[in-house]
């Protein structure tokens, strides 16, 4: 998040067999890709490549394990509807966040009020549970980011905001440099350091919505209009099943599975401190989405299966 440059020129995307991706900082140092640190991030050329040798306009494009949302970014750059699935709510929020089009004007705004509320607001003394809490968190950090948490969630909120000021908190804490007691929560391996120093939460929450409203002012230049339409599901990817032909591209990166904890590392540490971003969710699922226009395929949530079936819809 420090380092990002509105100005940093997209990488060329090399088609031709044989050409070399540029995995270097520039390669993920424009649009909404450094608004929430998240850990095995897919480097974002690698999607954008994908997305332009194997998709043509209008092409869909599924990532059933989706994490922060690399894939529907770079989907939404380029014009093809996406849709992104992915069991860890944390990675939902952020992957929603990402490819949410939005004035930043508004962000900045919107921060700044809240901000104003939450100085003035009391300790409803909520705090999350399962954790030792006064070893990982300040008392006065402690405090501040449960009057952060309930304005968030407060019902003055615009509806397209939310999700993105609810990643925005949750950056806050899962970051190199977290407001929690440790270094580095945005990888496994944290390591505790006590804060001589209180870091300011409202502070370091202005700044981040500032910079972040940089990174989507960028996403809004890149992305081509009419936008695609681009969706982030709750489910499974082992429960998904998939009608031949309807996706032009499926792709994912996997977890890691026997080097990181992905709940350990992102939902789990964070147990209710994201949850004010709980109204943004429906509780059981859609029961249908239908993506990319009437004929288009549709996703339906079968609820008595608990998994998603994606089909085309015949006229
Ligand atoms: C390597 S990360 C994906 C990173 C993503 N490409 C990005 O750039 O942020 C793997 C993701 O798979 C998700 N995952 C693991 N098992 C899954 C499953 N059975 N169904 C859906 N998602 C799953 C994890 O929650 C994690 O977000």
């Amino acid at each position: 998040m420090s380092q990002f440059a509105a100005d940093v020129p997209r990488p060329e995307i090399p088609t031709p067999a044989g050409s070399v991706l540029d995995f270097s900082a520039a390669g993920h140092l424009y649009a909404t890709h450094q608004v929430h640190a998240f850990a095995a991030k897919c480097p974002p050329p690698l999607a954008a490549w994908a997305i332009a040798e194997y998709t043509s306009t209008g092409g869909l494009v599924v990532d059933a394990m989706a994490g922060s949302g690399t894939t529907l970014v770079e989907a939404l750059l380029a014009g093809r509807p996406a849709i992104g699935i992915d069991i860890d709510p944390l990675a939902r929020l952020i992957a929603r966040a990402k490819v949410t089009l939005i004035d930043p004007d508004r962000l900045t705004d919107a921060a700044v009020a809240l901000v104003a509320r939450a100085t003035e607001a009391k300790d409803s003394g909520w705090r999350p549970e399962g954790i030792d809490v006064d070893r990982w968190f300040r008392a006065d950090v402690q405090a501040d980011l449960s009057r952060l948490r309930e304005v968030i969630a407060g019902s003055d909120v615009e509806e397209d905001l939310r999700p993105i000021l609810a990643c925005l908190y949750s950056s806050l804490i899962v970051a190199r440099t977290s407001v929690a007691n440790v270094r580095d929560i945005a990888h496994s391996r944290h390591h505790y350091q006590a804060r001589p120093e209180d870091p300011k939460v409202f502070d370091r929450f202005t700044d981040r919505a500032r910079r972040a409203a940089k990174m989507y002012a960028d996403l809004r230049r890149r992305v081509p209009d009419p936008a695609a339409e681009i969706r982030v599901e709750d489910g499974d990817a082992t429960a998904l099943t998939l009608e031949a032909g309807i996706a032009e591209l499926y792709f994912s990166s996997p977890p890691y599975c026997s080097a990181l904890d992905y709940t350990r590392a992102t939902s789990s540490r964070l147990r209710g401190l994201a949850s004010c971003s709980a109204r943004t969710r429906p509780p059981t699922g859609p029961s249908a989405a239908r993506i990319s226009g009437p004929s288009g395929p549709r996703l339906h949530w079968q609820p008595r299966m608990r998994r998603f079936r994606l089909r085309s819809v015949r006229p």
